[in-house]
This record gives structure tokens, sequence and C-alpha cells, in this order.
């Protein structure tokens, strides 16, 4: 066979093997067993009994929480979960590549002086390759990916989950770099 037909040929013999399977498909197609009479519709789905591309029966969201300094802190969700912001955070979004003012405020070296909680070695730290930092991970600048701010909105759904946690002090603090290879060591 010349070098020049070889090509044509290889792309006859895949567009024979695609047809083939595509005729094996139709005839799976046919022996399927038949569609359910009752479709479900995506709106079925729908914890607010309401279409899902509208917002009725959505509850009123009210973000209203103290400055930044004025606010209560709430127990962790569960084990070294990332705690919710309890402040509002009018005027520090959004975050940018050149400002970020979580972070102005969070740095452990900052913190103390605005009485926040300092971000935790695991946010100074590339967990991929296993070596400390001299700065904040760029995995966690983003602040806001993790922590959200807090909206006063009743549940859709009744939350039954309650956190266990395997000492008292995780209700509040963070120990996830301390921890990461338990089990693996
Ligand atoms: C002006 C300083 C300041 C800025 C800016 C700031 N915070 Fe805070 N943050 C605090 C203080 C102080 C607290 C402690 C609670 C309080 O006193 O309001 C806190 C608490 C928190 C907590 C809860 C920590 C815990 O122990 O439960 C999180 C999470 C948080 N902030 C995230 C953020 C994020 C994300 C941003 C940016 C959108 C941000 N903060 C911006 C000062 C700040
Ligand atoms: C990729 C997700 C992620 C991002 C992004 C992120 N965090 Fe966190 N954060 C976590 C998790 C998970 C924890 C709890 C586990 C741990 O120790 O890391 C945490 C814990 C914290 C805590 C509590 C520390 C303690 O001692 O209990 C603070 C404060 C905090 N983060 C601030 C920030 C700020 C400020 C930013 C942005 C500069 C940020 N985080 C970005 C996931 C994230």
């Amino acid at each position: 066979m010349s070098t020049k037909l070889f090509p044509t040929v290889l792309s006859a013999l895949i567009l024979l093997v695609a047809l083939a399977g595509c005729t094996s498909e139709q005839v799976a197609v046919k022996d399927a067993p038949p569609a359910p009479e009752v479709a479900l519709s995506g709106d079925d789905f729908s914890y607010r009994n309401e279409p899902l591309l509208t917002e009725l029966g959505a509850p009123k969201s009210v973000f209203d929480a103290p400055d930044p300094g004025d606010s209560e802190l709430p127990e962790r969700s569960f084990e070294n979960a990332p705690p919710v912001i309890p402040h509002n955070v009018d005027g520090l979004l959004p975050i940018t590549g050149t400002e970020n003012a979580c972070a102005e405020c969070h740095l452990p070296d900052e913190a103390a002086d605005y009485g926040a909680t300092p971000m935790p070695a695991s946010h100074l730290y590339d967990i991929r390759r296993d070596v400390p930092l001299r700065e904040l991970s760029g995995a966690n600048y983003n602040c806001t990916l993790c922590h959200a701010p807090q909206a006063n909105a009743g549940e859709l759904v009744e939350n039954t989950f309650s956190p266990y946690y395997r000492a008292k002090e995780q209700k509040e603090r963070s120990n996830l770099l301390d921890i990461l290879n338990e089990g693996v060591e």
C-alpha cells in the first residue's frame, strides 16, 4: 500500500467502525424498556414546590450583620469546617488580585491588632508540595470561596445534622494542618 493511500484507507475504516457502532446503539435503544408514563420534570424536585427558575416561595434573606469587631462568633458547623463570616462584608468585596481586605485583618501578624481570629496554619502552607509558605497560599486567597457571610433566612427543609467534635476546643478553633495525615502515617 502506498504511504499516500494509507491515511485514506484508515479514515474509511474508522468511519465504517463508527457507523457500525451507531447501528448497534439503535438496536439497543429499540430493546430498552418503555419510558415510565409519568416523567418527572426538574420542578418536581423543588424544595419550594415552585418552578425552579423563579424566586417564588424563596425565603426572604436579610444580610444584616454587625461590623467586624462587633459580631459574636458562632460555633463551627462541624470539626474543621470553615467558620462562617459573623460580621458584615460591606465594602470588603470583591476580593481582587491587588485588594484583599480580609487578609489585612486576618493574617496572623495583623489579627491581634483587630481582635480577629488569625488565619490557621493551613492557609500559609502549600499542602500539595508539603512545604510551609511565608505568605498566604494562593489556594486560600479568595476567602469567600469557603467562608460565607450569613443571611437570616428560614430553613426550607428541617436540618437534623448534629456535629460531633472530638475535642471541645474544635467548636471554636480549627487544627486541620496538625491532623491532616492522621491515620495515614
Ligand atoms: C477590619 C478588620 C476585618 C476585616 C476587613 C475582615 N474581618 Fe473577619 N473578623 C474580624 C474580627 C474582629 C472578627 C471576630 C468577630 C468580631 O469581633 O466581629 C472576625 C471574624 C471572622 C470570621 C470568624 C472566625 C471565627 O473564629 O469563627 C471569619 C470566618 C472572618 N472574619 C472572615 C472574614 C472574611 C472572609 C473577610 C473578607 C470578606 C473578613 N473577615 C474581613 C475582623 C475583620
Ligand atoms: C479553600 C477553602 C478556604 C479558603 C479559600 C479560605 N479558607 Fe479559611 N478556612 C478553611 C477551612 C477548611 C478552615 C478550617 C480548617 C483549617 O484549619 O484550615 C478555615 C479556617 C479559617 C479560620 C479559623 C482559624 C482558627 O484558628 O480556627 C479563619 C480566621 C480563616 N479560615 C480565614 C480565612 C481568610 C481571611 C481567608 C482569605 C484570605 C480564607 N480563610 C480562605 C477554608 C478556606
